[in-house]
């Protein structure tokens, strides 16, 4: 996690660094800092806590510094506070290293130091750098940072400046990292949302990387092994309004209304005249594949569970969803047979990426659903379909998860119909049903106030369990992550036939239980399990789509989804579980958009 920025140009360079920081505050929020070129020296400012700790900072001693790096923290190694904050120093206090990944040898590194002499006055990883960079200095800072990264293990995006140069020597492996060109100025960044309101020109540079940034010769990349190279400019069609909260009070508010318009331009994206193209350009003969794998993590992984049910039905092969995690350790059939789809926001989850390559290498061909265009995993895999969510900001994923269950659907879809297991009237009836979905969202939207009310009963209470069936499992599987990370509510979602096998034991007089009821064929026994949970005191709201006289007769309380089509109902009914998660947070008085201990983008193991 951690995200990094970096400047160089005629514009006040602090002050460019702390408007960037702001839109990579997703990456990690717990210690925030710069370091400026001022004269022949090199100042840092930074401390423990959010970014606004550092603007105070900055208001009580501003500069303007033409070159100047920044970052935003979330802790690795070494708790929160201002020593740990980056930038990190080397001894003589004039190289400046901000850091994003992990050094995986830094302890190798820094006994070795130690033992040449070296003062170590934090407890990261990223102190190593600055003191290796050092080590090899002598006036060339490109050639120093060449050699140092050579001996880094693990993943960084790293920024550098030296009170000695005019530049900026950037490089990166794993960690993503982008160059972006402005008018005669150049901005380093984790993310282009950093640097959108200057710049939509973009360069991604690949893993090995090495980027020397300066006035006189612009940007200048060299790859592993110190050759120069060419690097393609891209051009990012993201509006700078997408990184700020139009009038919102949170990112994850804003995200969750965007819904409709993201699963809109999903569908448009992929669909033309009641057909589906989705360009995948480097998969083999479909009969030639015998099983699928969908691997993701969090919620990526619970759109992927849904995924399976639709890919299974209309293209008639086994699908084995896993937790990028364990499937990176643990997945003996990948073999040239199979195809592995990773699910990933961001496109640059660790464990997903890991999961790429093995399986990349075990043969199977990769697909990748992403909400980010040039992302690691998009470019690592064989094939890409981009969600056209936008940036989604929050830490609490939402537009990402219904997006990518529209994504899942069109594969299943597409993979039907290329397969001939699906038929045309079958087909046309999904595309027409698809075609709703977006309408049904805002429908839901409409009408918040029975949720918050129950948002506001919920808030009290310290545990709640969803249930439901099949697909409406997987939907309190979500609707209880959501709750559970960002209301601190412990919140636990079981197979409704599941709950007399143990987890009953739990409910007492009021205890909140919430079920989702979807799905026409399976309501009757999950109202079932609703008596069984009433009759131990459980207070039951029901999300359901399924409204019958006996379900209001056996529950509290009723918020209403709209029916839909197969999966598809997942997109609706989510909604209501996003929305419950956002207001009781609220009600309990957490920080939505940055809940404690986490990150948007997880980016170590
Ligand atoms: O960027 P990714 O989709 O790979 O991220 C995966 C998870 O870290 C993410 O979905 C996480 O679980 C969210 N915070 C859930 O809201």
């Amino acid at each position: 996690m951690c995200g990094i920025v970096g400047y160089l140009g005629e514009k006040d360079a602090e002050k460019i660094i702390i408007e960037g920081l702001k839109k990579l505050e997703y990456r990690g929020y717990d210690s925030a800092g710069l370091a400026c070129k001022i004269g022949d020296s090199v100042k840092i400012l930074k401390c423990k806590g959010r970014l606004s700790n550092l603007e105070e900072l900055f208001e009580k001693d501003p500069s303007s510094a033409p070159i100047a790096i920044g970052h935003t923290r979330w802790a690795t190694h070494g708790e929160p506070s201002d020593v740990n904050s980056h930038p990190h120093f080397n001894s003589s206090k004039k190289i400046a290293v901000v850091h994003n990944g992990i050094i995986e040898n830094y302890h190798s590194i820094k006994t070795e130091l130690i033992q040449k002499g070296v003062k170590f006055v934090s407890e990261t990883d990223t102190e190593v750098i600055p003191h290796l960079i050092d080590s090899f200095y002598d006036g060339d800072l490109l050639a120093a940072v060449q050699k140092a990264v050579r001996l880094l293990r693990g993943s960084f995006a790293i920024a550098v400046i030296s009170a000695d140069s005019d530049e900026i020597v950037a490089a990166r492996k794993e960690s993503p990292l982008v160059i972006g060109v402005g008018d005669g100025d150049y901005y380093v960044a984790s993310d282009v949302l950093a640097a959108l309101s200057y710049t939509k020109r973009f360069y991604y540079p690949e893993n090995g990387d090495v980027i020397r940034i300066s006035k006189k010769n612009g940007i200048e990349i060299f790859d592993a092994s110190g050759n120069a190279v060419v690097r393609e400019e891209k051009y990012v069609n993201i509006s700078a309004d997408a990184a700020t909260k139009c009038g919102y009070d949170h990112f994850m508010l804003k995200e969750i209304n965007e819904q409709p318009d993201a699963c809109a331009n999903t569908i448009l994206r992929y669909c033309y005249d009641n057909n589906i193209s989705l360009d995948l350009k480097n998969i083999k003969d479909l009969s030639r594949y015998n099983k699928i794998y969908i691997v993701a993590c969090g919620t990526a992984y619970h759109a992927g569970l849904i995924g399976k049910i639709a890919i299974e039905k209309y293209f008639k092969i086994p699908v084995t969803v896993d937790i990028a995690s364990e499937f990176r350790y643990y997945s003996p059939f990948v073999d040239d047979r199979s195809i592995v789809i990773l699910i990933s926001q961001s496109g640059e989850t660790a464990d997903t990426l890991a999961a790429l390559r093995n399986s990349k290498e075990a043969g199977a061909y990769v697909l990748s659903i992403t909400n980010v265009v040039g992302s690691t995993v998009a470019r690592e895999s064989d094939d890409v379909i981009t969600t056209i969510a936008g940036p989604e900001i929050a830490v609490a994923s939402t537009k990402a998860f219904t997006t990518q269950v529209v994504a899942l659907f069109l594969v299943a879809l597409y993979f039907g119909r290329i397969s001939g297991n699906i038929s045309d009237s079958q087909f046309d009836e999904c595309m027409d049903e698809l075609e709703k979905i977006p309408e049904k969202v805002r429908e839901v939207l409409k009408n918040t106030d029975i949720i918050k009310q129950e948002a506001m009963h919920i808030k009290d209470y310290d545990q709640l369990f969803y249930i439901g069936r099949g697909c409406d499992r997987v939907i309190g599987m979500e609707g209880a992550l959501k709750l559970k990370e960002i209301s601190y509510i412990y919140t636990e979602a079981f197979p409704a036939g599941e709950m007399k096998h143990g987890p009953i034991a739990l409910i007492q007089k009021d205890t909140p239980a919430i079920a989702i009821i979807t799905q026409k064929d399976l309501a009757e026994k999950t109202i079932s399990n609703i008596k069984e949970l009433k009759a131990r005191g459980a207070y039951v709201i029901a999300i359901a789509s399924e409204i019958t006289e006996e379900l209001e007769k056996t529950v509290d309380k009723i918020i209403p989804v709209p029916e839909a089509f197969g999966i598809l109902v997942a997109v609706p009914a989510i909604l209501p579980c996003q929305l419950l998660a956002y207001y009781a947070s609220i009600f309990r008085g957490n920080d939505v958009d940055k809940p404690r201990n986490l990150a948007k983008s997880v980016t170590v193991e």
